[in-house]
């Protein structure tokens, strides 16, 4: 990445879509707290519209920061993606969706859309693979890099020219690296969309999704975000778009601080395997170094045989047991019992999560004391 982009990242996190407001509100935009507008204006506002004065604001900063043409910002991811899924498809389209994602998503697939009559197949991520999944009702492709919890890597550039070339969409969940470590736009993609709730908000204190992309497509995908109910208020709003101007150094300093506990963990008799993008002995770490700025601030890791997690869980004391995931403190969860709990146990031993695998958010806390609470947790009882 050139250094032209990072800066841009820092820049338009604080600024993009700030616009200029009159004197006596001074720096900050004003909040719009009104659920009831004049209808007699050009443009009938209304905050389930997703057309307020915050969400405008916040919506051009995150398609600045992707790099798309418009923006829809959404109450919560899984919004993001109802909205997305149930805008582009209608029963009997079929899409394809990599091997591995987010358990909320297949959760969504298996719960909501394929009883509605859409369809689905699932990528093992080979790219040869991918083109003999396409029929003639394959309208797009879903992926997540890196996936969570296993960090999984796929070639953007790869995907996206492949739906092209089969006139399909390619939509791609970019929570875990958000739009400082990896602009997909660039790489061919189509949409991008985020559980906001994690890097984007930053502080474990808001609960939002966004999904980014052409003019085109997010306006063909606004009418069902509004019949679905997804928007948020401007408080909410407020205080996404105040995160978004930090967005840029807390994740590049979470990233480094990952990458350094990835490699002291690798390393630990207590830990049989890490999966972290950024080790040179991962899968994906070529592909990740050519496509992302930074391996991000998430990593897993699988404690070896006798080691309880419970008790590793219980001896932590910086780092809390906690679902969700890119505040400013470190937090930890296992998948098995958070995230892809509503998968089945056959499904979940398939992918490889089980009790022992513990996924970790790294927050902005020193080092040293990050790495003093895992190694006291790890030391043998
Ligand atoms: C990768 C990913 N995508 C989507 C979601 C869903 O987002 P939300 O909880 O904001 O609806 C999550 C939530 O954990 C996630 O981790």
């Amino acid at each position: 990445m050139t250094d032209r982009r990072r800066d841009a990242a820092e820049t338009q996190g604080i600024h993009a879509g700030a616009g200029e407001f009159p004197p006596p509100f001074g720096l900050n935009p004003p909040v719009v707290t009104s659920s009831a507008f004049d209808y007699r204006a050009d443009q009938v506002r209304y905050p389930r519209y997703h057309n307020t004065l915050n969400h405008d604001l916040v919506a051009e900063r995150l398609a600045a920061l992707e790099g798309g043409e418009a923006a829809l910002v959404t109450a919560s991811g899984m919004g993001a993606l109802s909205a997305i899924f149930l805008g582009l498809m209608q029963p009997g389209s079929h899409a394809i969706l990599l091997d591995g994602l987010y358990g909320g998503t297949t959760d969504l697939v298996e719960g909501l859309l394929k009883p509605l009559g859409l369809c689905f197949s699932i990528w093992n991520g080979e790219p040869d693979q991918l083109e003999s999944l396409i029929t003639e009702h394959t309208r797009l492709v879903h992926v997540e890099s890196p996936t969570n919890p296993l960090l999984g890597i796929v070639d953007l550039a790869r995907v996206a020219r492949i739906a092209r070339q089969h006139g399909l969409i390619s939509v791609i969940d970019n929570t875990f690296a958000s739009p400082v470590l990896q602009r997909p736009i660039e790489f061919g993609f189509d949409l991008v969309m985020h559980s906001a709730t994690k890097y984007l908000g930053g502080h474990s204190d808001l609960l939002s999704g966004a999904v980014v992309g052409s003019n085109v497509l997010i306006d063909r995908i606004r009418p069902t975000a509004i019949r679905l109910g997804a928007s948020m208020n401007g408080q909410d709003l407020a205080l996404l778009e105040r995160s978004l101007k930090t967005l840029a150094v807390r994740v590049r300093q979470q990233s480094a601080n990952a990458g350094e506990l990835a490699g002291r963990l690798n390393r630990h008799v207590a830990i049989t395997r890490v999966f972290y993008p950024g080790l040179a002995d991962h899968p994906g770490h070529e592909q990740a170094r050519a496509q992302m700025d930074g391996f991000g601030g998430m990593l897993s890791f699988q404690l070896a045989p006798g080691f309880e997690p419970e008790v590793f869980l219980d001896r932590l004391g910086l780092i809390q047991p906690a679902v969700s995931l890119g505040g400013v403190e470190s937090t930890i969860c296992q998948p098995s019992r958070t995230s892809h709990s509503r998968i089945t146990p056959c499904e979940r031993a398939r992918l490889g999560i089980d009790d022992r695998l513990m996924r970790l958010s790294v927050g902005l806390e020193a080092i040293d004391d990050l790495w003093d609470d895992l190694r006291l947790a790890l030391c043998p009882s």
